[in-house]
């Protein structure tokens, strides 16, 4: 009697630790399965799923962190990058949304052909160029699909964080040269990269107020449908240790842009507005295009 008691007991220990030890298992791949999702590592992979809540303005002084984790070597980055998949393979190729329409379509959808704008000055300032091949010196650009975008860094936290995104080639690219230039002790930061059409058409709406015309903001900023950073191939690069340079001149007094000189043509990048280039459009240090595979070159074909 005595030993049934002890071993009806022993089972209902048993059952119990069976369940404490099935909760913290559980509890266990549920905190596993979180911190996974939002390590620093699965930035480099994810798929954008939504637009940068505030981007960083062209020509406008950006606070920035550090934009990448240093934890990894470029090699080791380099690898993990060509595990994610080509960009160009069937089964992306088959999912890639199409280009956004050229404008005027464009124009139209995001207001600047729309009819209660019609009327204004500065509307008919921007009418001149809609659905031109140039505008101001800059050229048309059809804009890549968000979905095809990859986030490049994060900035802010909770509802400040917003996230910049560039096409998976000129991502890696990037991550090749940030990385490598690390190891050289330079520090570069990437604050802006894919740019949707409205996005630009707020900067770009943002500089006619700042500097007083259309043609005088063109100077600085790309009217939208004319930004570089409509493709996904563009970059602007910033020194980690000057932040007050950030998107200035005085960026190329900066070791990041003197590296930058001598290095980011080897992986592919060049400065898409040196000092007096043909388009007329303000010099800017900052500013770099990616022209390192097939797609990206033919991006920028009639701006080279
Ligand atoms: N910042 C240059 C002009 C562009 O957006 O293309
Ligand atoms: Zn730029």
């Amino acid at each position: 009697m005595k030993l049934f008691k002890i071993e009806k007991l022993s089972l209902k220990s048993w059952l119990k630790f069976i369940l404490i030890a099935v909760s913290v298992a559980g509890t266990v791949v549920l905190l596993g399965t979180i911190i996974l999702q939002f390590s620093p590592e699965s930035l480099y992979i994810q798929t954008a799923t939504e637009p940068s809540p505030n981007p960083s303005p062209e020509v406008q002084v950006v606070p920035h962190a550090p934009a990448t984790p240093v934890t990894e070597t470029s090699s080791e980055l380099s690898q993990k990058l060509q595990e994610s998949p080509a960009p160009n393979s069937p089964t992306q190729a088959e999912h890639s949304p199409p280009l956004l329409p050229r404008l005027p379509e464009a124009a139209r959808q995001i207001g600047i052909l729309n009819p209660k704008s019609q009327n204004s000055e500065m509307d008919k300032e921007e009418q001149k160029f809609v659905g031109s091949e140039t505008a101001y010196g800059h050229f048309l650009y059809p804009q890549g699909h968000m979905n095809r975008m990859v986030i490049i860094s994060s900035y802010g936290a909770r509802q400040y964080q917003r996230f910049e995104y560039l096409h998976p080639e000129a991502a890696k690219a990037l991550m090749n040269m940030i990385y490598t230039a690390r190891d050289e002790g330079v520090w570069l930061v990437p604050v802006s990269g894919f740019r949707t059409v409205e996005a630009q058409e707020e900067l770009f709406e943002a500089q006619i107020q700042r500097r007083g015309s259309t043609e005088a903001a063109a100077k600085v900023s790309a009217p939208p449908g004319y930004s570089e950073h409509h493709t996904g191939f563009a970059i602007d690069l910033t020194d980690g240790n000057f932040p007050k340079k950030d998107i200035t001149i005085d960026f190329e007094n900066t070791k990041a842009f003197q590296w930058l000189t001598r290095h980011a043509q080897k992986f592919g990048f060049e400065l898409s507005f040196p000092p007096n280039n043909s388009q007329g459009v303000s010099y800017e240090p900052w500013h770099w295009r990616y022209i390192g595979s097939p797609e990206a070159a033919a991006a920028f074909a009639q701006a080279r």
